[in-house]
């Protein structure tokens, strides 16, 4: 009877474990607050991408940053502009590419999940 008893309560807390012991990853999308609508890029300049950080949750999936550009929604994912920094610094220095001219631009920032810029531009001197 004790025996059954214990079995009992060992399988309760076997199942109350397995409710509670997958860890809580949170996705983390962090609002980029530079570049903004209307910037002008120039080709071969420095600039930081920058973003929110403090809505981060305390676990993040995917805590390395990835930075692309973006035409018309589409990635250039053969062409990361920063790739392996920590997604909560909230700012990664890039370098402006080389882009055919008469296009409007967007950065994607990826952690656990692709966060869009407003559209701007890129030119070249
Ligand atoms: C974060 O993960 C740690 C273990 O890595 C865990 O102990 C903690 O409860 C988690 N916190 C949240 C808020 O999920
Ligand atoms: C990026 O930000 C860092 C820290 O504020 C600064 O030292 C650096 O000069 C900035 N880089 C550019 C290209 O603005
Ligand atoms: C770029 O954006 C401007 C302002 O939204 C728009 O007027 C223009 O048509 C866009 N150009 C292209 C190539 O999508």
């Amino acid at each position: 009877m004790i025996s059954f008893t214990t079995f009992i309560l060992t399988l309760l807390a076997l199942f109350s474990l397995s409710l509670s012991a997958p860890m809580r990853r949170d996705v983390f999308v962090p609002p980029i607050t530079y570049p903004q609508a209307g910037v002008i890029w120039i080709t071969g300049h420095h600039h930081n991408v920058t973003w929110e950080t403090h809505d981060a949750p305390v676990n993040i999936t995917n805590g390395i940053g990835r930075v692309y550009l973006a035409t018309n929604t589409i990635i250039d994912l053969d062409h990361p502009l920063a790739i392996g920094f920590d997604i909560l610094d909230g700012r990664v220095a890039i370098q402006v590419p080389s882009v055919p001219r008469g296009q409007n631009y967007s950065i994607v920032l990826f952690g656990d999940s692709g966060n869009y810029s407003p559209e701007f531009t890129i030119t070249s001197l």
